[in-house]
């Protein structure tokens, strides 16, 4: 019978690695199997609990909430083609701050270590013991922190300093000064959207589907860098390191997979269940969830696009313009405007 329930102790544990994850003399999270295959960190018994809380479901013919890439409806800003042109002028600040953005973003994630998630086996009728709801404070929320921004008791790197390398290879350190990141990148909702139960669960529940939609952003984003980087007419005095630019942004993604795919479970897991209300009547998961998730899912594929796209628009503007031959780069530029990213 495959496990279901884990300790603490257990969805910590890292693979006995046969070769540590050391890049530009940087100790990183993870290591390499005995034959050279990246191991993301922590998933020795994270990856098999995982699967197995997802088989679960689906052995039980109950649907997993969908989020893919194929949410995001609005392109992406700018586009390949048009990153690619600017990097092939020599414009290179843009890559370089949405790199160390994205590098900036992913070390806040730490703080999800830190979090500890009320119990949902006190609203929920079923037993969860057996789910990854009733895993969110036995290793799911530090695992995924020390994932993002680093665990401050190893001194290997998070994604955080994996994306500083990455920029590294390919612009050298300190080429631009470090930017400002956005203050937040989730959808936040000052008043009650599940009245039906505690706000202690309405928070970790609205955080959870944030999460799971800033990954899903995520992996559209590293798709992105890493087409732009393999693109084979970029960075021409450095192949190399652009390869090994994308090796590591893979890396990255390999290990984010596993954020998706919990988040998936616990969210689906909480729409299968049956809640005890506040006010003492018993409620479906999904009663309470599906109108928020709607919400959310299409704050972060449309609203979010739509809100910030002039300001994106004049900062990468201003970026242009301050190149020599701005003006002229820029009219080509705003040219590959309809380009549409496949
Ligand atoms: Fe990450
Ligand atoms: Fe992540």
């Amino acid at each position: 019978m495959t496990r279901l329930t884990y300790s603490k102790a257990e969805i910590e544990t890292e693979h006995d690695y046969a070769m540590s994850h050391v890049e530009c003399g940087l100790k990183l999270h993870g290591g390499f199997s005995e034959d050279g295959l990246y191991l993301s960190p922590r998933t020795r018994f994270r990856w098999p609990a995982i699967n197995a809380w997802l088989a679960r479901l689906q052995d039980s013919n109950l649907a997993i909430v969908d989020a893919t890439t194929a949410l995001l409806v609005e392109p992406n800003y700018p586009s390949i083609d048009q990153q690619v042109w600017l990097l092939q002028q020599g414009v290179e600040q843009p890559l370089w701050d949405s790199l160390t953005i994205t590098g900036l973003i992913e070390g806040r994630g730490r703080a999800l270590a830190d979090l500890s998630p009320p119990d949902f086996a006190l609203i929920i009728n079923e037993d969860i013991s057996e789910t990854a709801l009733g895993h969110l404070g036995k290793g799911l929320l530090t695992t995924h922190g020390w994932d993002e921004g680093g665990n401050p008791q190893s001194e290997a790197g998070g994604h955080d300093v994996m994306w500083y390398a990455t920029r590294d290879l390919l612009f050298g350190k300190n080429k631009f000064p470090v930017p400002v990141a956005p203050a937040s990148i989730s959808r936040e909702k000052s008043s009650r959207e599940m009245p039906q139960i505690g706000a202690e669960y309405e928070g970790v529940i609205a955080f959870l589907m944030n999460l799971l939609m800033i990954e899903v952003r995520a992996e559209r984003a590293f798709d992105f860098y890493e087409r732009v980087i393999d693109h084979p007419e970029v960075f021409a005095d450095k192949r190399q390191e652009a390869q090994h630019a994308v090796a590591l942004i893979n890396r990255i993604r390999q290990d984010e997979s596993v954020h998706v795919a919990w988040l998936k479970a616990a969210i689906s897991e909480f729409r299968h269940s049956t809640i005890n209300g506040l006010d003492g009547a018993e409620i479906s998961g999904a009663e309470i969830l599906d109108p928020v998730w709607e919400k959310m899912v299409h704050w972060h594929a449309v609203e979010i696009h739509q809100a910030n796209r002039q300001n994106n628009r004049a900062e990468l503007k201003a970026k242009i313009l301050a190149a020599a031959n701005g003006a002229s780069i820029l009219a080509a530029f705003e040219k590959l405007e309809d380009s549409v990213d496949a």
